[in-house]
């Protein structure tokens, strides 16, 4: 997929109320990438992952080529991290190259080897130099040429596999370059009609089908990939690569009940695929909370090193996995590996939607973040910030909600978000509205797409697992409201406490812990606020997370 591809996630799953990615959670991947960025995947939770990609993907409200530049290329790099992979680049996928390696190795009599010869019926043999010449026009990007040869072809052999299949690709080319979803439409509808033809040799109606469930999903149509996959592994029910890709369709939109059984399958057939392997442990970590089982088929799959294995989010879910089993130095040993191959930007740093340049640090000062008046502001009106979240706190009204991310062990632990993804929450803010006044006043908080504005409150007893949150591209500032002895917070295993009417800083893209070990619940105001050194383009341009 060149260019177009919904919205990855990552694991904190305190993003916004529920409503965002986490950090790995979610089936998602890579983030979009800016200038130098390195957006990388994480993990949504499955099901927020999948609202990403069917935010993109479907909503038949998002036209492929209508996507702006920087949403088209994280669909792209969506699609194809999760393994629906261009034919093209697929290793060892290419029928034809397949054909051409397996022909080398047996040209012991001399017999000249025809590349395209997997894909290539006895009709179309007979005029494969006519096909060959279409296919070179279209290599080289002289799609109009292209278009010719094709349809002079397909004028004397409308039933001709690789002409269809030939003008099919054309006519995708052609929808890049010009932008357009019409001619990306009749390129997917013309993959199809090869579908339909009789006579057409494996390799072509794997190759061809692959491209269509691929070209769908840019185009938004997931569920009808999701139906052309299933087609081709009902018709070629040994092919394990094509089940890895059906599972993956299935995750992308959602449907992880679907997805678990087709990995279950490819490894039925191929117990050491790695690809299904990790797929089928980052289902029991984040679907089924189920960390020992994931333990192993993440750790197999990781070690295989293939294709689409090497990636954040099953780096990320393995290291998580082994801290809550008590595995402590294999999770930091896995989560080194992970940032030795900048899967990670470093072994507390695990943040998969990441902008590259800019400075980490766990912990800053006012002045280092440059919001120092408005962190005065707030502090100087935390009394009524502090009043406004209490009364909500005893109306019971359900105002403040349990974190749902599964990053609690144990406690009771609730949050009430006022901002979320830049936007308002009006409902919300009508309850605390001094509070929203305060924070309206402050446009690197209020229109923070990557970060939120909320109360906290967490009750004695609880203990938050170490985890990271999605993205370095927030600054997360905690305004202290009623701090009682006994809640502790570490950041990348540096100590810091709440204090009341005053901030602590911390980057929460670094691993941080809280325990509360004290007899009365602790209120703060949590207000993420974007990194200072990104540029007014950047915050313009990147994800809501
Ligand atoms: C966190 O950001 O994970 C916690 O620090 C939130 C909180 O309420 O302390
Ligand atoms: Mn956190």
């Amino acid at each position: 997929m060149g260019k177009a591809a919904r919205r990855r996630h990552a694991n904190d799953g305190e993003n916004d109320s529920g409503k965002a990615l986490r950090n790995g959670s979610s089936y998602h991947s890579r983030g979009d990438r800016h200038s130098g960025t390195t957006e990388s995947p994480a993990g949504l939770s499955p099901l927020k992952l999948c609202l990403l990609v069917v935010t993109v993907a479907t909503g038949g409200l998002v036209a492929a080529y209508f996507l702006n530049e920087d949403a088209q290329s994280v669909i792209h790099s969506t699609l194809l991290h999760y393994g629906i992979p261009d034919f093209l680049q697929f290793t060892g996928s290419n029928p034809a190259e397949d054909a051409g390696q397996r022909e080398q190795t047996q040209r012991q009599p001399k017999k000249t080897s025809y590349t395209k010869s997997s894909i290539t019926n006895s009709a179309d043999k007979k005029i494969r130099s006519e096909l060959d010449d279409a296919d070179s026009y279209r290599e080289k990007g002289q799609i109009e040429k292209a278009m010719e040869k094709y349809n002079a072809i397909l004028k004397r052999y409308p039933k001709s596999p690789r002409a269809l299949y030939g003008k099919a690709e054309n006519l995708d080319k052609l929808a890049e370059k010009k932008q357009s979803n019409t001619y990306l439409e009749e390129a997917i509808q013309t993959f199809l009609t090869v579908l339909d033809l009789e006579n057409v040799p494996d390799d072509l109606v794997i190759q061809t089908g692959r491209r269509a469930a691929e070209r769908m999903n840019f185009r938004g149509w997931s569920a009808k990939a999701v139906k052309t996959l299933r087609g081709l592994t009902q018709r070629f029910p040994q092919n394990v690569a094509l089940k890895n890709e059906l599972g993956v369709a299935y995750l992308m939109v959602g449907k992880t009940e679907e997805a678990r059984p087709v990995f279950k399958a490819a490894l039925e057939i191929d117990p050491k695929n790695g690809f299904a392997l990790v797929h089928l442990g980052f289902i029991y970590k984040t679907a089924d909370n189920d960390p020992a089982k994931a333990i192993p088929l993440l750790r197999e799959g990781i070690n295989t090193k293939a294709e689409g294995t090497v990636d954040g989010r099953f780096y990320f879910h393995l290291g998580d996995s082994l801290q809550r089993v008590g595995q402590k130095e294999e999770a930091y040993e896995v989560y080194k590996a992970g940032a030795d191959l900048g899967l990670f930007l470093s072994m507390y740093q695990r943040s998969l939607y990441n902008v590259d340049h800019l400075t980490g640090r766990p912990w800053w000062t006012p002045e280092q973040t440059t919001y120092k008046k408005y962190l005065k502001l707030l502090e100087d009106n935390w009394k009524v910030i502090r009043d406004e979240g209490l009364a909500q706190m005893d109306l019971k009204s359900g105002a403040f909600l349990p974190e749902e991310e599964n990053l609690r062990e144990k406690g009771d632990w609730k949050q009430f978000t006022l901002y979320q993804r830049g936007q308002k929450n009006k409902k919300n803010c009508q309850k605390v509205p001094k509070t929203c006044a305060l924070i309206d006043q402050i446009p690197a908080a209020k229109g923070c797409k990557r970060g939120q504005v909320k109360y906290s409150v967490m009750q004695p007893g609880v203990h938050v697992w170490p985890h990271c949150g999605p993205t370095n591209c927030r600054i997360r500032a905690h305004l202290g409201l009623v701090v009682p002895d006994g809640p502790r917070i570490s950041v990348a295993g540096q100590e810091g406490k709440w204090v009341e009417g005053k901030f602590i800083i911390f980057d929460d893209s670094f691993e941080h812990e809280v325990w509360h070990d004290g007899n009365s619940f602790r209120l703060v105001l949590i207000v993420d606020f974007w990194h200072p050194e990104l540029s007014d383009h950047e915050k313009a341009n990147l994800s809501p997370i």
